[in-house]
Formats: C-alpha cells, structure tokens, sequence
C-alpha cells in the first residue's frame, strides 16, 4: 500500500483555493472547501488539461480549456465534454500537515 505524503501545511491553502503538487509521480489539486481538504488527479478526463488552473466555485471545479465542472468532492463529472469522473485521492490532516496517500496503483 502507498504511503501518506505530506503535501502543504494547514493554512498554507486559502479557503476555496486549491494546490498543484506531485505525490509518487502523479499531479494532485488539493483543494480546501469549507468541510476540509479534498484531492483529485490533477487532469480533466476531457482532454488531460490541469484542474488546478481551474475555477472553484462552491464544492465544484470548473475545467478553464473548455468548461467542464467537477465535483470537487466526488470527483464525479457534472457536464459536457467531460464524461468520466476524476480520482479521488485520500486526504487527511497530522500534526498540521495535510497529506495524501496515492492509491493510484494499490
Ligand atoms: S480539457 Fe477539460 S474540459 Fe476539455
């Protein structure tokens, strides 16, 4: 199983506002939304552009290259032209450290 990899301090994310990081070679968006922190694989099933360039709005992320949303907390796809849903990756918070565990390959 994969481990936990500290990604960002507490606080370090404003309030719905995300972080691109890298956690075992694979982009993760780590988002802070008014429940905590959430992370998703870093690339639209559209056409693999960056969430993390994206725009919140509320608990949904908006792809900018061509406007699909997603559900920030259940990686699910809201609308065209994404179709399939983005990975969830876990997220929890130590010590003042949020960390992610890719579970990609597990
Ligand atoms: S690459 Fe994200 S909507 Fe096209």
């Amino acid at each position: 199983m994969s481990n936990w990899v500290a990604v960002a301090q507490e606080g370090e994310i404003p309030l719905g506002e995300c972080k691109a990081v890298w956690v075992d070679n694979d982009a993760v968006a780590v988002f802070h939304l008014e429940d905590g922190y959430h992370a998703l694989y870093d690339r639209c099933t559209h056409e693999d552009y960056e969430l993390s360039a994206g725009a919140v709005e509320g608990d949904e992320v908006e792809c900018c290259m061509h406007g699909a949303r997603f559900s920030i907390k259940s990686g699910e796809a809201l609308c065209a032209p994404a179709y399939e849903a983005v990975h969830v990756f876990p997220v929890r918070v130590v010590d003042g450290n949020i960390e992610v565990r890719n579970d990609l390959d597990d």
